[in-house]
């Protein structure tokens, strides 16, 4: 592969690739050895930071007993039905191997009350079941803590991430120096992730910052680019945020990339990139809003085999995947479709129909929005001064 995110190009294949946390995973191998003794155990509660291994420590597992991994979302867990398809009822898969489950990301699963299957599986199940969780402490954790078996994962420490930035940057022969590595393996605060996604950011630095902020030329970075650098750095000077941002990339996809491969690679990675977004809203975890570029931006720069040499007329994010950026926005939107339906005497469906072509400032102000009203507004109104056909567009694009 010549292109790729160092996130994924060096994960852990073994659990000894996994660095820190030596206790942790000495009790996940003993774990699974006694499995292997026909010995069934608790499922595991593997819990700790963003970015330190959980997840990658879980799968070099698998790969190491040379067990089946299966894989959930949030969605399988928390619905009865999918969840038994998943487990499959302590049955073992193709040629008799063994099926380790992973529930990833178990905090997040819950809204209230959806974990009676879960917790009857944690407690009758006989295969091996891993979850993960970021915060031990979430309260839709309460009847799941009893029933596992808990490790906790810790941050990760400067010197084990130097040293795998340094093993980075040797292997890709890297212009990095050593007082750098050291830099960002202080700053990451024991996030391996983000300091993989650093030097990959820093490394390959060549583009400069100064551009237009213009979402059509940010949409055409991020496809055209080979360049992780260039492809985060995209969305940077845009007036709009970053969650309408990736629709606009996940709106153009299908229309850029023609292989299938590509298509689903990309799509892959926005999913990652979905699942990031989610996490930021409902935890806060602000921290995360790097990973959503990596994976947003870089994940779709890097999945196309080769740049498509042609001019793409990319298209607006389709008012459905604007509003699926978030339940919070469509609730603001919805009030400022009432709003401005009220002063000009229309529905409000005549307003959304026609929003992008006449958000402008003006017309908050006239319509009395409030803040939050203005500022999404605003991201309509700068889509909408965009979106004129501009002959120019096609000579402009050259790579
Ligand atoms: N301890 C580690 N050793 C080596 N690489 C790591 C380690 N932790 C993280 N990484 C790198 O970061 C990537 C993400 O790590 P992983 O998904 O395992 O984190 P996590 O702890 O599961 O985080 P989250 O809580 O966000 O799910 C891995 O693919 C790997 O490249
Ligand atoms: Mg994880």
């Amino acid at each position: 592969m010549l292109h790729a995110l160092f996130t994924e190009k060096y994960s852990p294949k073994k659990l000894d690739d996994v660095i820190g946390n030596d206790d942790g995973r000495k009790e996940m191998k003993t774990w699974a050895l006694e499995f292997e003794r026909n010995k069934i155990q608790k499922p595991l509660l593997i819990y700790g930071p963003p970015g330190i291994g959980k997840t990658s420590a879980v799968r070099a597992l698998a790969r190491e007993m040379e067990w089946t991994l299966v894989e959930t979302n949030a969605s399988d867990v928390r619905d009865p039905e999918s969840l038994r398809k998943a487990i499959g009822e302590n049955s073992r898969g193709l040629f008799n191997q063994r099926r380790l489950i992973l529930l990833d990301e178990i905090d997040g699963a819950f809204d209230r009350g959806e974990d009676t299957e879960l917790t009857r599986v944690l407690k009758e199940n006989q295969q091996p079941i891993i979850l993960t969780a970021n915060d031990i402490w979430d309260k839709h954790l309460a009847n799941i803590r009893p029933l596992c078996k808990q490790i906790e994962f810790k941050k990760v420490n400067t010197r084990g991430i130097a040293d795998l930035l340094q093993r980075i940057v040797t292997a890709e022969q890297l212009k990095v120096e050593k007082s750098s590595v050291d830099v960002i393996a202080k700053g990451c605060g024991g996030d391996v992730r983000s300091a993989l996604i650093d030097l990959q950011s820093g490394a390959n630095d060549s583009g400069s910052r100064d551009r237009e902020a213009n979402v059509f030329e940010a949409v055409r970075i991020v496809f055209k680019t080979s360049e992780y650098t260039k492809s985060i750095a995209a969305s940077e000077n845009l007036d709009i945020d970053l969650d309408l941002f990736t629709k606009w990339i996940e709106e153009n996809v299908p229309i850029e990339y023609e292989l299938s491969e590509d298509k689903a690679k990309a799509f892959a990675w926005l999913a990652k990139s979905d699942i990031m977004q989610g996490r930021i809203r409902e935890r806060q975890y602000w921290g995360l809003l790097r990973y959503v570029r990596a994976y947003s931006h870089g994940g779709v720069s890097l999945s196309k085999k080769e740049m498509y040499r042609k001019f793409t007329p990319y298209q607006f994010p389709s008012l459905l995947r604007v509003l699926s950026a978030s339940k919070g926005k469509r609730s603001v939107l919805k009030s400022i479709c009432n709003k401005i339906g009220n002063k000009m005497h229309c529905s409000s469906a005549k307003v959304i129909e026609n929003l992008f072509l006449m958000a402008n400032e003006e017309l908050s102000t006239w319509a009395e929005l409030d803040e939050d009203e203005a500022k999404l507004l605003k991201n309509f109104s700068i889509a909408g001064n965009e979106f004129k056909p501009d002959k120019d567009k096609k000579r402009k694009y050259k790579e």
